[in-house]
């Protein structure tokens, strides 16, 4: 059974370790991330974009062939169906679909606006018994056609947006989307420090995971992130692994071409990505 986040969160943020939320676009991605979680018995996030449900055929179609992949592969660990970037009319549906947990981003709203809707759906998604994120300050960068100049969330607007009892709350600190500039100036920890006082510990996410040198996302994590965003990276080794199957000429041999051999390094680097990252990254393998 897909499970609200709430709980693997939680435990996540008193024991100072983090929750891996990694975007999923089909059945080889869903697959993939799964049996890394399994293998490393560690809770896991599957963070779902609007776009990459459109491309799925819709919220519906997501949610049942993620919990039939869930339940055909026999997985024991907590895994939650996350909407990720969610609008104001997209996380209604991903609720009604059967999402276990979902993303309001109202960051692109003027605050007072991003209020009243994160909490009309903070009640609604807890009404579900589901788990909810909210936004507070863009995360810069693109994602998915969701684009954000980025900027440093307000500690106030963080604090009014955690005191309506949202579970966990998505904060920019200097992170972006996609990949990392040369001269980008890194996470910025003193607001990072302040954000977590003036929330009394609300369990903080960051997005924009792919890039950011390790030994910062690990700091970011003692100081009370407590799931951490990876879209960028599970697409470029996918791509990586694909292209040198290819490069290789196996696609031509036997019957390489054949979709599920063609497929295969790309999902197998996936798995070992999330594998990885779970096991020496985030510290969440083996808490399941
Ligand atoms: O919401 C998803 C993420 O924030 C992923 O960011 O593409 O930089 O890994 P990324
Ligand atoms: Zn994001």
């Amino acid at each position: 059974m897909l499970v609200s986040a709430t709980e693997m969160i939680n435990k996540a943020h008193e024991g100072h370790y983090a929750i891996g939320a990694f975007n999923i676009n089909n059945l080889e991605w869903t697959k993939a991330i799964l049996a890394a979680a399994e293998e490393a018995k560690s809770p896991v996030m599957l963070g779902v974009s609007e776009g990459a449900a459109k491309y799925m055929c819709g919220f519906k179609t997501v949610a049942a062939m993620v919990k039939e992949i869930h339940d055909a592969m026999g997985i024991t660990v907590p895994v939650a169906l996350h909407l990720d970037h969610g609008s104001y009319e997209g996380a209604k549906a991903a609720i009604e679909a059967g999402f276990t947990s979902v993303m309001f981003d109202g960051s692109h709203y003027a605050f007072e606006e991003n209020l009243e809707k994160s909490k009309e759906m903070i009640a609604l998604a807890h009404s579900k018994g589901l788990s909810i994120e909210c936004e507070v300050g863009g995360i810069g960068g693109e994602e998915d056609g969701v684009i954000s100049a980025g900027e440093l969330a307000d500690p106030e607007e963080c604090k009014t947006i955690a005191d309506l009892g949202v579970d966990f709350l998505a904060a920019g600190i200097g992170n972006i989307h996609g990949k990392y500039p040369a001269n980008w100036a890194g996470l910025n920890f003193d607001r990072l420090e302040e954000i977590q006082n003036v929330t009394n510990g609300k369990p903080l996410v960051l997005h924009g995971g792919s890039g950011i040198p390790r030994e910062q996302v690990q700091k970011a994590i003692t100081l009370g992130v407590s799931k951490v965003n990876v879209n960028t990276e599970c697409q470029l080794v996918f791509a990586e692994a694909t292209r040198k199957y290819i490069e290789a000429g196996k696609d031509q041999e036997g019957k390489g071409y054949d979709p599920r051999k063609l497929l295969k390094p790309g999902a197998d680097a996936i798995t070992a990505l999330c594998k990885e990252m779970m096991e020496n990254f985030f510290g969440s393998a083996g808490k399941a």
